[in-house]
């Protein structure tokens, strides 16, 4: 899947030419997301790492089982707000969500969309068998989004990770199987999912 629209989003991989706003936002938000986001606090923004990064996740679409990562693009001027991935690393049949938002576009439910849509698109076009949502229990903003989405809270995970400091901290594993998707509110947030010409690949 090569990108999705939502209401008030495009969901789309990478282009080259998003590397100069990718460092600019990167740049803007390095604090906000540095609480969270232990990667954050090692990414560079200069426009050529920021090419080089795109190049990669450009080419990561293009591979089976590997990380699927879009940015949140306003669906009608363009501006990229966030990004969002789908990720191969919880095992067969199963994708991980993770997400984040500029501080500006925080609080107006777009990652709660972007969430939904691709929740939908983990299980109508990856046919996945479960879709999972990590997060550290102190980032209840984070949390709200796969619990507003009908995720079950399956475990809190004691020590299972690190937070951007280096610290030991837990993990919240959020979790929707395939036969409760109809049920959830994923399924309220509407979408058309497009292959990489552009051709419409699933809707609901
Ligand atoms: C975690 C994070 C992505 C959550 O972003 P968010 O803006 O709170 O989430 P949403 O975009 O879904 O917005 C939800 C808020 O918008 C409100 N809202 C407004 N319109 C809405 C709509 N149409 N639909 C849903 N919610 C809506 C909700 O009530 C909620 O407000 P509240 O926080 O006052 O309860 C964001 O805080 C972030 O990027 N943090 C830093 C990085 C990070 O922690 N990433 C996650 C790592 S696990």
């Amino acid at each position: 899947m090569y990108s999705v629209r939502t209401e008030r989003l495009l969901v789309r991989g990478y282009e080259p030419t998003d590397a100069a706003a990718s460092g600019e936002l990167l740049k803007a938000n390095l604090e906000h997301l540095a609480r969270w986001m232990p990667w954050a606090t090692m990414e560079a923004t200069t426009i050529d790492s920021r090419l080089a990064w795109i190049r990669r996740a450009r080419a990561d679409l293009d591979r089976p089982a590997s990380d699927l990562v879009y940015g949140i693009f306003d669906g009608s001027s363009g501006e990229l707000m966030g990004g969002i991935g789908l990720h191969a690393r919880v095992g067969p049949q199963a994708l991980e969500i993770g997400y984040w938002i500029s501080v500006a576009h925080e609080g107006r439910g777009y990652v709660t969309e972007a969430a939904g849509a691709l929740t939908r698109v983990a299980f109508d076009v990856h046919r996945v068998a479960r879709v999972e949502i990590h997060c550290d229990p102190r980032n209840v903003r984070s949390a709200a989004v796969p619990r507003r989405l009908g995720y079950t809270h399956d475990a809190t995970l004691r020590r299972r990770a690190l937070d951007p400091r280096g610290r030991e901290c837990d993990r919240m594993i959020w979790s929707l199987f395939a036969d409760e998707l109809g049920a959830s509110a994923a399924t309220k947030v509407r979408y058309e999912a497009f292959d990489a010409l552009g051709r419409s690949v699933a809707r609901g």
